[in-house]
């Protein structure tokens, strides 16, 4: 057998972590998140999820991938569970789902950064997003993001992924800080700080049973929680890193730049009198780009948003692609860059029907949302917490100093309050789907 890869460098494995959890989560989906449940108020609610579930969680996911240093679905053997394998299963065929349509977005992206170039959309937003986001052209670019995913996957862990995600992340990051610099220069960027920052704490209260599977939903996703890749990623890890230092790190460094981008949109926003969160998947692109288009300098400002939102979609993507693609690699002789290639073309024939109907993208995205990701999630820390329990805590302290009381309070809250909050949410994202599909008049709760 050939020896597993590795990261060439801790660094290297926090940027491709960092870069797997800042994707459109953070910068189309977040802002637009937080217009849709009331501002402020929701920011509360999201980054308290992001701290109380969403890090202990990825902690999860840290220890069962770097202990058994095997991809998701063979690691429960590894660690001697053989019987929970069916978690790994779900996560990987999770990560399969979600990637088929995050590529048809992603090659949304492509093209709007064409558009903004060339001002294709100027002066007719919402026609230009409902001719480019379903039919052959959606179909084409889907392909091409697709393919870029593939070759960098192809490329290996620390040739591909590692090399790729150490350009991608500071470039967002250096690129988000100027945009949000130039948005607080416009007229009405004081009006959006004020939307922004400043909770509604009554909204909040009534609202709280939307509000509350909203945040952790966007939590997870966020910090790219319940589809195997953080277990995988942390399965090519070395020995003596910090998984809370690490797991911290990339915590902070993804909810700045979730932040960060609000920091972009709300001013433009309310620079131009837009209501934020109004309408659903499309709504980003059409106001935004809408807004680049009243803007001075708006075809610049517009090629650099969207580039920045492709160097994000496509650091995601990789991880996506990379749980599936470790699974084989660990169990199968073909080489790497002919699995990706194989996975990637599978993967970019279940999007297909997705970049033919804006609706049939919208019901991808909600099954995964709804159901997918907490179940997952909600399995995998009961797997922790309650099966692998005592070695999970020494493999939490290996590599550190940290004192037996942070691994006993982190594997208290895995046991108790986190697999609760998950099961609420899980239950509430079934009710919506539920509804959506008619089996339920209406929402019970
Ligand atoms: N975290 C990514 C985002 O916010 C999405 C993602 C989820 C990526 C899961 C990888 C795995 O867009």
């Amino acid at each position: 057998m050939t020896e597993r890869e590795t990261w060439a460098s801790r660094v290297g494995f926090i940027l491709a972590a960092v870069g797997s959890a800042v994707g459109l989560g953070n910068i189309w989906q977040f802002p637009f998140q937080t217009g849709q449940n009331g501002g402020a108020a929701f920011i509360v609610v999201y980054l308290l999820a992001v701290l109380l579930i969403g890090f202990p969680a990825m902690l999860v996911e840290f220890v069962v991938g770097r202990r058994a240093e095997r991809n998701p679905i063979d690691a429960f053997e590894r660690l001697g569970h053989g019987d929970w394998k069916v978690v790994g299963i779900i996560g990987t065929a999770t990560a399969f789902w979600i990637l088929a349509f995050y590529s048809v977005v992603g090659g949304w992206v492509i093209r709007y950064i064409a558009g903004s170039a060339t001002g294709a959309y100027f002066g007719r937003a919402e026609a230009y997003f409902n001719a480019v986001a379903a039919g052959p052209e959606a179909v084409v670019l889907h392909a091409a993001f697709m393919a870029v995913t593939v070759g960098i996957v192809a490329l290996g862990v620390a040739g591909g992924i590692e090399r790729a995600t150490k350009f991608m992340v500071p470039s967002i990051v250096v690129l988000l800080l100027g945009l949000g610099v130039w948005a607080g220069t416009l007229e009405g960027a004081a009006a959006g700080y004020d939307y922004y920052l400043s909770p509604d704490v009554d909204a909040l209260v009534s609202n709280i049973g939307t509000i509350l599977p909203a945040a952790v939903g966007q939590a997870f996703f966020t910090l790219s929680l319940g589809m195997g890749a953080m277990v995988t990623y942390a399965s090519y890890l070395g020995e003596d890193d910090s998984l809370p230092a690490d797991g911290a790190t990339i915590v902070v460094l993804n909810t700045l730049v979730g932040l960060l981008a609000g920091f972009v949109v709300f001013p433009i926003l309310f620079a131009l009198g837009v209501e934020p969160g109004s309408g659903g998947l499309g709504a980003a692109f059409i106001t935004l780009a809408g807004a680049f288009a009243q803007l001075p300098a708006g075809r610049v400002l517009g090629v650099v948003f969207f580039v920045v939102l492709l160097l994000a979609a496509l650091s995601s993507a990789i991880s996506l692609l990379e749980v599936v693609t470790s699974y084989l690699v660990d169990n199968t002789r073909f080489s790497r860059p002919k699995l990706a290639v194989g996975l990637g073309t599978g993967i970019f024939l279940l999007g297909l029907p997705s970049a033919f109907g804006l609706s049939t993208l919208g019901w991808y995205n909600s099954v995964a949302y709804n159901l997918l990701l907490p179940l997952s999630v909600l399995l995998l820390l009961l797997f922790v917490g309650w099966v692998d329990t005592y070695d999970a805590v020494d493999e939490l302290r290996r590599g550190t100093d940290i004192g037996s009381t942070f691994g006993l309070a982190w594997l208290w809250v895995v046991r108790t309050v986190v697999p609760l909050a998950v099961l609420v949410t899980l239950l509430l994202g079934i009710q919506t789907l539920a509804v959506n599909a008619g089996l339920l008049a209406s929402p019970i709760v």
